[in-house]
């Protein structure tokens, strides 16, 4: 249905989707045009209430130009080729299916209070983009893939595609290889394929976010000052120059593929983070291999692997027993630490990272972790003022147990922590959550 404003006609999308962080990584591509890598990947969707991407999608006979705009800023669309190539694939299915219909289906611009009757020739109107993200830019958190899952999903939905799920994580993958695997929610593996054409290289989904409604997500902010290697140039290095590299395509990948499958299937969460774990040492493995190497954690990340080391070698008091491994890290392209774990350890987890990692001075409690299922609002005065938390008192008998090994850390040395879920694939939402105004500017 168009969408008439100021006599100006158009039709819109809005959508939103979502962040996904991987647990067997995608590093190397085999043709970067395509973006085809070299090997399959599998990620874990993380819940969009939490991290989204939302776009806006308008187009109007009105338009003169393609526009972008980002977190409120606008951008060259063109300058960047990987958008341009998502707009252009899509704009062809468009147009395919307009001439498909007849031309008495197509609405004329010049007769547009027709419209509604007609088919209008959306694929030659040009667009406004208008994308922002929930979290802050600032977080230092990956954006492409739920950005790139947003654009493609908005855009396929205002010109009315009936594509599947599978052309759609193409298409994506031709934005930014992880956002293919953003198209779905839950547990997806983005499948290498073979063919020099990328036909076959698409993600699927393992299974879905209800599948293991237990399993919940940490993203701990990492302060950083040093603008780390890209993605792109940083795997392409990789693919150059490490030797271990191709061990790790040949030997390793493909069976941990089949044991994160099994992992997750099973919900066993040992397997699944033992696997993590070693995945996530891998990829920085092969990073350090690179030549020049590639450093992307830094002394916190470093001493967060070991709390979450420390946390995995507990032993219980009574039964003197090992607790065994409860939760999992995981590092991308940067500092920035994923845990995983399941909700009945994370309270502690968390109590634990605060104690070591305490918040800076003249950050809130509030921004440095909104706490958004309120795990810790028991230990909050009742005036409305958050009091220190057990976690932020000076010494507390409930970490003897890590004071030997763990020092504290600078206040500050961890920005943020965002506690979060499995969650579902793209949303659509209505009209009145779009980001354009009336006149199709960004509101
Ligand atoms: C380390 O998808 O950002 O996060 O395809 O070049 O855009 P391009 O790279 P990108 O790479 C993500 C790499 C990773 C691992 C992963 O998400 O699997």
């Amino acid at each position: 249905v168009p969408i008439v404003y100021n006599n100006v006609m158009g039709y819109e999308s809005t959508v939103t989707s979502p962040v996904n962080i991987a647990v067997v990584k995608y590093w190397g591509k085999r043709n970067s045009e395509l973006i085809l890598p070299t090997n399959s990947s599998l990620s874990c969707t993380l819940s969009q209430d939490h991290l989204n991407t939302k776009t806006s999608i308008r187009a109007s006979p009105s338009y003169t130009s393609d526009r972008l705009w980002l977190n409120g800023f606008e951008e060259d669309l063109y300058a960047s080729a990987r958008l341009t190539n998502c707009i252009r694939e899509l704009r062809r299915l468009r147009k395919e299916k307009e001439n498909e219909l007849s031309s008495s289906d197509l609405a004329s611009p010049e007769n547009l209070e027709a419209a509604e009757h007609h088919v209008p020739p959306l694929s030659e109107w040009c667009i406004h983009v208008a994308s922002e993200n929930n979290f802050p830019t600032a977080a230092g958190l990956a954006s492409s893939a739920s950005g790139y899952a947003a654009l493609v999903q908005a855009l396929s939905n205002l010109y009315d595609l009936s594509i599947s799920l599978t052309q759609l994580s193409m298409i994506a993958r031709l934005g930014s290889g992880s956002a293919c695997r953003s198209v779905y929610g839950g547990f997806v593996e983005w499948q290498a394929g073979i063919l020099p054409s990328g036909e076959d290289s698409y993600a699927v989904s393992v299974a879905p976010e209800t599948h293991w409604p237990t399993l919940q997500a940490l993203i701990l902010v990492v302060s950083d000052k040093k603008k780390s290697t890209p993605s792109t140039s940083g795997m392409s290095t990789t693919v150059k120059t490490s030797e271990l590299f191709p061990i790790r395509i040949s030997e390793v990948v493909p069976k941990r593929i089949i044991q994160m499958k099994e992992a997750i299937l099973q919900r066993d969460f040992t397997k699944f983070a033992l696997l993590t774990m070693k995945e996530s040492n891998q990829f920085h493995a092969v990073c350090l291999d690179t030549y020049p190497p590639i450093f992307y954690m830094n002394d916190i990340s470093r001493a967060i692997i070991k709390l979450v080391d420390l946390f995995n070698s507990q032993v219980d008091e009574i039964t003197k027993k090992p607790k065994g491994i409860r939760v999992a890290y995981t590092f991308d392209a940067g500092p920035n630490a994923v845990i995983y774990a399941e909700k009945d350890v994370i309270k502690e987890f968390i109590e634990l990272v605060m104690y070591f990692f305490p918040r800076g001075t003249g950050q809130t409690s509030n921004s440095f972790f909104p706490d958004p299922f309120g795990l810790l609002k028991s230990s909050c005065s009742g005036n409305g003022n958050p009091s220190t938390t057990p976690a932020e008192a000076h010494s507390h008998p409930k970490f003897e147990n890590y004071t030997p090994i763990m020092t504290r850390y600078e206040p500050g040395s961890i920005r943020r922590i965002i506690h979060t879920t499995i969650g579902d694939g793209p949303r659509v939402l209505d009209h009145s959550q779009a980001l354009f105004n009336e006149a199709g500017m960004p509101k």
